[in-house]
């Protein structure tokens, strides 16, 4: 998979050379390119904002730079392919598990990391004339720039590629899973640590019990922190002594 990122802050990025990121990279499953925005400025100083029409506070990003920044990376690519653009924003769809497999299907991503008020919304209404365009939030909260939150759908995404998580096993087991629950509470050695003990059925060796035991727990958690995700379930998946949890 390929992934451009057009941002002012190309060291916001460098953690992507790190852990499974840096893995995967080096293994060659993942092409991560960074770009400097204000390589595409024309001033002296390199401008890449201005003052918004109709007024208020801040700053918006220019179109004409980013125009020019997006023609030059996506023209780049190989055999006419165009990538998916993904533009981080508040206002954007959020960002969940689900997405993330979709993005993970994608051969090229590039994302457009905003600062300020935001780019010019005439930069998406362009480009989505040329590729698929998806403006996405972390959540509901307001982040400085899109660069973090490019930085989470980065690594989100390569560790669903095949051969960079080491075990996939681990891919079907946990929170927002295949299931829709949230992951069962994990333990290790010692037994007995501070006065707490672990549970008595992970020691069992009885893999039905622990098996009923895991599902009770992610079931009760999920009911009490995402009672969201409960209502999301399919009824269908549920057995009997699930609806007793
Ligand atoms: N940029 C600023 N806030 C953001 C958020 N919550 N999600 C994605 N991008 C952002």
């Amino acid at each position: 998979m390929r992934i451009d990122v057009v941002t002012i802050f190309p060291d916001y990025l460098s953690p992507l050379d790190l852990s499974l990121v840096g893995k995967a990279r080096e293994a060659g499953v993942l092409d991560l390119r960074v770009h400097d925005l204000r390589d595409w400025a024309t001033d002296r100083h390199r401008t890449v904002d201005d003052t918004p029409y109709g007024g208020g506070a801040g700053m918006v990003m220019k179109p004409d730079v980013w125009g020019a920044a997006l023609d030059d990376v996506v023209g780049s690519g190989a055999d006419g392919r165009m990538p998916r653009l993904l533009v981080p924003t508040p206002s954007g769809r959020p960002f969940t598990q689900d997405l993330a497999h979709e993005l993970a299907a994608e051969p090229w991503l590039v994302f457009a990391c905003g600062r300020y008020e935001g780019i010019d919304a005439r930069l998406v209404e362009d480009a989505a004339t040329r590729m698929p365009v998806t403006e996405l939030s972390l959540g509901d909260y307001v982040l400085n720039g899109g660069e973090v939150a490019a930085l989470v759908v980065v690594e989100a995404v390569a560790r669903l590629l095949p051969g960079v998580v080491g075990n996939p096993e681990s891919l079907v087991e946990e929170s927002h899973g295949a299931d829709g629950l949230l992951e069962y509470p994990v333990y290790t050695k010692p037994p007995t640590w501070r006065g707490l003990d672990v549970p008595e059925v992970l020691l069992s060796g009885h893999h039905g019990n622990v098996a009923r035991w895991r599902r009770d727990q992610a079931l009760r958690r999920t009911a009490e922190r995402r009672p969201d995700l409960v209502a999301r379930l399919d009824p269908a998946t549920l057995d009997a002594r699930d609806r007793e949890v």
